[in-house]
């Protein structure tokens, strides 16, 4: 009998399940089942549109829109600006005084070219947090964004490329709930150590899925490790993402490895939390690094949640922190200004969530969005140009094998589950 209920749990266990839609996938609880891969048909029938998963980005041999809005931004990219090594700067012979404000390097946040938008380091805000996490979507994050839906808590969430592309539905858990989010880059790499092009497609590719998928474009982005110069922010600006970095770090992905605990965890959190006790933040406020990126990270996030309450007047995402009420290309999305957050409105404009709709077959939003190189439109202050080529027709999930990667609940399961229950009783 042991094996009949344990063939009937897992039934049932299919039953529940809805991995179709992000209600269905949000509703799931147990992180061993969100974890489990499965496929969504606006990015399945997709693939060829974008670098493998796993992989380094490049720009792809038929991608003639990419290749097209490469051609344009490249010309805006210093070319005195030297590639670095993948590993950092020890041993690295470079000048000391930092003409490239490598961030690596010195912590710089303000550009030494001309033209480059200094780097958001920490918010305008007295006694603001600009509250972030990185590395995202984590596939096992239901539990956090449960914890952040009960506090009516919003947040920012700096998402990776090929995370979004295997994990959509967590993705669009992030928009529907209200949260803001911009780009980490593709697959996480070093960015100074990319060549121009492929920085631009580390960048590129990651507003593209999170647009295919969310029915979102963002315009701000945060570089792994910190690790930008002005090279890399040419790039980045000529795509209209705005630097995003912080000044606390909490190091909580290094839990468990080489020993590192807990409580040295918490210290690093508490080291900002003094810094406020201590007035740092009476005239401007921070932003702490975090990671949306395992159990931990998340759990600790939310143990230490109350105590960031109780020393910052005003926990906000860094883009409401900054009063950008227009986090996306897509203008139909509005988040609440400062003002508006701290006197209780913390929900962007409703009706504004509009992510694709596999239910009947058909995804409204997968057009790729056509980036405008805001340098140009800036100088000329005129509106964005049209288009420059035709959006590739909307996927049709019915003409592809994608549906077949899906976890549908199979009638013999259903069947079989009832028989059981019945020989059970
Ligand atoms: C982390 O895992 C523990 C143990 O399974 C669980 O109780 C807790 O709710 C999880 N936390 C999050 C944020 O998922
Ligand atoms: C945000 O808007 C408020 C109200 O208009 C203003 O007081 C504040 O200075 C603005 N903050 C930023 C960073 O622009
Ligand atoms: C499917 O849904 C989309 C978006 O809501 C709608 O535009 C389209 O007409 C629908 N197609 C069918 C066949 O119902
Ligand atoms: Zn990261």
């Amino acid at each position: 009998m042991h094996s009949t209920a344990f063939l009937l749990i897992l039934a049932v266990g299919s039953w529940a399940q809805d991995r179709t839609t992000e209600a269905g996938e949000a509703a799931i609880k147990d992180p061993g089942v969100e974890c489990s891969p499965y496929g969504y048909p606006p990015v399945t029938a997709q693939l060829s549109a974008f670098p493998p998963s796993a992989q380094r980005a490049k720009i792809l041999p038929s991608d003639t829109t990419a290749q097209a809005l490469w051609r344009d931004i490249s010309s805006k990219v210093p070319t005195n600006i030297a590639v670095k090594p993948a590993s950092g700067p020890p041993g690295y012979n470079y000048d000391g005084s930092d003409p490239d404000c490598w961030w690596t390097w010195s912590r710089c946040v303000s550009p030494k070219q001309p033209g480059l938008e200094p780097d958001v380091a920490d918010v305008p805000e007295p006694s603001t947090l600009g509250y972030g996490f990185d590395d995202g979507p984590y596939c096992g994050h239901n539990l956090f964004y449960d914890f952040l839906a009960s506090k009516d808590q919003k947040t920012t969430f700096f998402f990776i490329g090929t995370n979004v592309m295997d994990y959509p539905l967590e993705a669009q858990r992030a928009v529907v709930d209200g949260h803001e989010v911009c780009v980490h880059t593709w697959s996480h790499p070093p960015m100074t150590s990319l060549s121009n092009e492929d920085a631009f497609a580390e960048l590129y590719y990651s507003m593209q899925i999170i647009k295919l998928v969310t029915g979102v474009t963002p315009t701000c982005w945060r570089p792994p490790y910190g690790d930008v110069d002005d090279r890399i922010r040419a790039i980045a600006q000529a795509l209209g993402l705005q630097n995003i970095l912080w000044k606390y770090d909490s190091d909580d992905w290094q839990f468990g490895s080489n020993g590192v605990t807990k409580e040295q965890i918490d210290a690093n959190y508490e080291k900002m939390l003094n810094d406020g006790r201590n007035g740092l933040f009476d005239t401007k406020g921070a932003i702490i690094l975090s990671h949306e990126l395992n159990n931990f990270t998340l759990q600790e996030a939310i143990d230490i949640y109350p105590e960031i309450m109780s020393v910052f007047k005003h926990v906000v995402p860094v883009g409401v922190a900054l009063n950008k009420t227009y986090p996306y290309v897509e203008k139909d999305f509005v988040l609440p200004s400062f003002e508006e957050y701290i006197h209780g409105m913390h929900t962007a404009t409703p009706d504004d969530v509009d992510i694709p709709d596999v239910s009947n077959g058909t995804n409204g939003n997968s057009s790729p969005t056509t980036i405008s190189t805001p340098n140009a439109a800036a100088s000329s202050s005129a509106p964005s140009p049209p288009p420059q080529a035709p959006p590739p027709a909307a996927p049709d999930a019915s003409d592809n094998g994608a549906l077949t990667h899906f976890t549908f609940i199979s009638p013999m399961i259903v069947a079989t589950a009832i028989a059981l229950w019945m020989l059970a009783c």
